[in-house]
């Protein structure tokens, strides 16, 4: 079975467990905090906005409750998004907003938010589609004239780049998934950036039982004759990250720059492939200065046989999917939004495997396989 995603680890990160394992020290530590400020470096943020989660959708929960969010209040978010992003919204009993998404790049753009932005609205998601950054220059902009808080949901977007800055950079609170999908993975780990640093100080707080954060292998307690004593502000969560997983994660960003430059280059091989087909649409290009991760590479049939192609190429040991599956079409939400341009990708868009480990030759039976069924099921249409 040719996979859609696939982890790269190895002898290095085995050997980064192996070691936690000697040093008996498998909690929040060191490697914690040195995983939280290396990441930091690499978005280009400073360190003490950094939190290293046992998730991206604890981060997510972490942010809601940062923002307050409650009944009464709206948050903005693409309907193509993962469930999470709404769930941890409707948990504090606010409204999720669905906008809607441009159909080709599966990307919100300034005029699909500002066009659902009510008074209630008080945070706007947005989202960079499968490692390709959204328009978050803009997006941002708008948040900053309305008063309006930016979330960037940069999960799949780890090395995805704006005029050299990094997505995640531009929002007010950003998070990162590393679970097993992803780019880098810790098996289940997640980054939540705060850019406001009393702000930063409550989000350590809240992902630890309420209590100050004092740095790796530090008393809980100001008082040196009794540093088991507790200092409880608030109440809080269990959400922080582990030496364990954070150790993998060191490694797995030591070597992002060789899985982004891989990613890229089977990117590169589905285009050319794919090129002389034009019931194949391919994914948009990124604009000038605009870096993707490629962690989605998508294309766009005719809705009448994505289906089936999906089917022959699973029968073919080829696994494909689609994310994310609109949200304003979930019953749980209740939402009546009419969102054409998501409507559209969701019924045309199938992505294809795509992660570092996927060989030259993988690549190219992913694209015949793909090829051979379009063609068979658009004679058949026209028959
Ligand atoms: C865009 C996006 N945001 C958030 C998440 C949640 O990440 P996690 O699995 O780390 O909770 C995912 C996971 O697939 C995702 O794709």
């Amino acid at each position: 079975m040719i996979h859609m995603f696939q982890p790269s680890v190895g002898t290095e990160e085995l050997a980064a467990v192996g070691e936690v394992f000697e040093s008996s020290w498998l909690g929040y530590g060191r490697r914690t905090k040195a995983f939280e400020q290396e990441f930091a470096d690499h978005i280009g943020v400073p360190a003490e906005g950094m939190l290293f989660v046992n998730s991206a959708t604890s981060a997510l929960g972490l942010t809601m409750e940062l923002l307050e969010l409650g009944p009464g209040d709206e948050m903005v978010l693409p309907s193509v998004s993962f469930v999470a992003n709404a769930n941890t919204v409707a948990a504090t009993g606010a409204r999720p907003v669905f906008c809607d998404v441009d159909p080709h790049t599966l990307n919100a753009s300034v005029a699909d938010i500002e066009a659902v932005l009510t008074p209630r609205t008080k945070a706007v998601t947005l989202l960079h589609y499968g490692g390709l950054p959204g328009d978050v220059v803009a997006v941002a902009e708008l948040c900053r004239e309305r008063g309006i808080t930016l979330v960037e949901d940069a999960a799949c977007s780890v090395g995805s780049r704006v005029d050299g800055r990094a997505c995640g950079s531009f929002g007010d609170i950003s998070v990162w998934s590393f679970d097993s999908r992803k780019i880098i993975t810790t098996g289940d780990g997640g980054m939540i950036y705060v850019r406001d640093p009393e702000l930063a100080r409550r989000a350590h707080r809240l992902a630890y039982h309420g209590m100050q954060d004092r740095g790796a292998f530090a008393a809980m307690s100001n008082n040196p004759q009794r540093w088991w004593d507790q200092e409880i502000h608030e109440i809080g969560r269990r959400l922080i990250g582990n030496d364990l997983t954070a150790a993998i994660g060191r490694i797995q960003l030591r070597r992002l720059p060789s899985f982004i430059q891989r990613r890229g280059e089977i990117a590169e091989t589905y285009d050319r492939l794919l090129a002389p087909y034009p019931g194949i649409r391919r994914p948009p290009q990124p604009p000038e200065g605009h870096v993707s991760t490629n962690y989605f590479y998508w294309v766009q049939l005719d809705p009448r046989i994505r289906d089936d192609v999906a089917g022959d190429l699973l029968q073919r040991d080829i696994y494909t999917t689609f994310r994310y599956p609109p949200l304003h079409r979930a019953p749980l939400y209740g939402s009546d939004a009419v969102l054409p341009g998501t409507d559209q990708a969701a019924a045309a868009t199938l992505l294809l495997p795509l992660h570092q480990a996927l060989t030259d030759e993988e690549a190219q039976r992913v694209a015949d396989e793909l090829i051979a069924s379009v063609e068979k099921r658009t004679l058949r249409q026209a028959a």
